[in-house]
């Protein structure tokens, strides 16, 4: 969280106009107390985006996008609140004043320490042969990916980060309370052991936490995750939308999907507007950071009875944070992985063309509780159905 105080950042909003902020990214024509232009945020052909000098505030009256400057910042260059603050301040020449608080400072050295964490998970599968590197090139992540995605390896001893954290001056309690390591019978100890080590970056690029896939088949967890922290809070952060929010961008839309490893394959196919929810059902934070980058999202859990049950519920939550939503299963194969690799990129286009719009998947999925060869069954299904079509 890059953080500025308050005042510092009224005053950048005093100082920059944001017809002219505008004015730099769309074209804008005077009309009499305000400007007009093409909306960036949706496809049209006559303008509905107006830009007020007096309120310095911009609309859309075709697609509803509304703010400030930051704002637009934030949306048009798909930027996080602290860097669209930086990148306007340094545009236009403001000073910032950075918040020097106990609480920011404090935080900075939790984020310093993770950073050095994945840098040290990075090193060790990068410097020389090992288990993690041998089992992602099975995987078929390209050299390139890995490094995007900053994968790392955690080695076999019991307590090689841990030294190399202490050797750098970084106190126990911190350690402890980032997830690193943990303490038993008065000993610390690694907490992740012959894993391969995927760090989870926030849109402010800060290391927040980790996941570590086993590489034995009898480890306790097949993933094991970073526990809660003052800096890696699950629900209000999802895998990969640091490098994928571009995209949505451009794309107009974000894939959403179950497992890093689904995240990252569907990434090196070239279908880059993709994230991952953390092991966790969707939550309302979750939609809402997503519906600063895009306000359209494909959900594509696994075919599973869960991922079914994921996608009713992810559903409910993008639709009160007023996100479009449609769904798809991939229809060979376990996972949006297992999918992508055998039909590539266009087959993974083709299934979200074929992706169900919220009330269809709705539909279908009330089908599969009734028997439709009874007259109760088709009775009860035409209820529900009508129920839905309602809402
Ligand atoms: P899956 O069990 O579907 O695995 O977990 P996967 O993503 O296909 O993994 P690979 O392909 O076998 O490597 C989906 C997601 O659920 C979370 C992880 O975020 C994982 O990516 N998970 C799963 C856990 O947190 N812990 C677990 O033990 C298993
Ligand atoms: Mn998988």
């Amino acid at each position: 969280m890059a953080s500025f105080t308050k005042a510092s950042v009224e005053n950048l909003k005093n100082q920059v106009n944001i017809v002219d902020v505008v004015g730099r990214a769309v074209k804008l024509k005077r009309a009499g107390s305000y400007f007009k232009g093409l909306c960036p945020f949706h496809n049209e052909k006559t303008p509905s985006f107006t830009v007020s000098d007096t309120r310095q505030y911009f609309t859309c009256f075709g697609c509803g996008a509304r703010g400030d400057v930051i704002e637009f910042m934030m949306r048009y260059y798909n930027l996080g609140f602290g860097e669209a603050v930086e990148k306007l301040a340094e545009e236009y020449g403001v000073k910032l004043e950075r918040r020097s608080g106990y609480r920011d400072q404090n935080l900075k050295e939790y984020y310093d320490v993770n950073q050095m964490a994945a840098r040290y998970f990075y090193r060790a599968f990068t410097g020389g042969p090992n288990p993690g590197y041998s089992y992602m090139k099975g995987r078929e992540i390209t050299p390139r990916i890995l490094k995007k995605f900053g994968i790392g390896y955690a080695d076999r001893e019991w307590d090689s980060l841990y030294r190399y954290l202490k050797s750098n001056g970084v106190r126990d309690e911190i350690m402890l309370e980032l997830g690193l390591v943990s303490r038993s019978r008065g000993k610390i100890h690694d907490r992740f052991r012959n894993r391969v080590m995927f760090p989870i970056i926030n849109t402010n690029g800060k290391v927040i936490g980790f996941g570590g896939r086993a590489l034995e088949k009898d480890a306790r967890a097949k993933y094991l995750n970073s526990p809660e922290s003052k800096v890696f809070l699950k629900k209000n952060n999802l895998y990969g939308l640091n490098l994928s929010r571009q995209a949505a961008g451009k794309e107009g839309f974000l894939i959403l999907v179950e497992g890093y490893m689904d995240a990252i394959s569907l990434y090196q196919s070239g279908v880059e507007n993709v994230s991952a929810s953390l092991g966790t059902a969707l939550t309302e934070n979750q939609a809402r950071l997503l519906h600063r980058y895009t306000n359209d999202v494909v959900l594509s859990y696994d075919a599973d009875a869960a991922g079914r049950k994921a996608a009713l519920r992810g559903i409910e939550i993008l639709k009160a944070e007023q996100v479009r939503v449609r769904v798809l299963h991939v229809t060979d194969g376990k996972d949006p992985d297992e999918y992508v690799k055998v039909h590539g990129k266009e087959g993974f286009l083709e299934l979200i063309d074929g992706a169900l719009p919220y009330a269809d998947y709705k539909l279908d999925s009330a089908k599969r509780h009734f028997d439709l060869a009874s007259s109760e069954g088709r009775v009860g299904y035409l209820k529900e159905a009508a129920r839905i079509i309602a809402s």
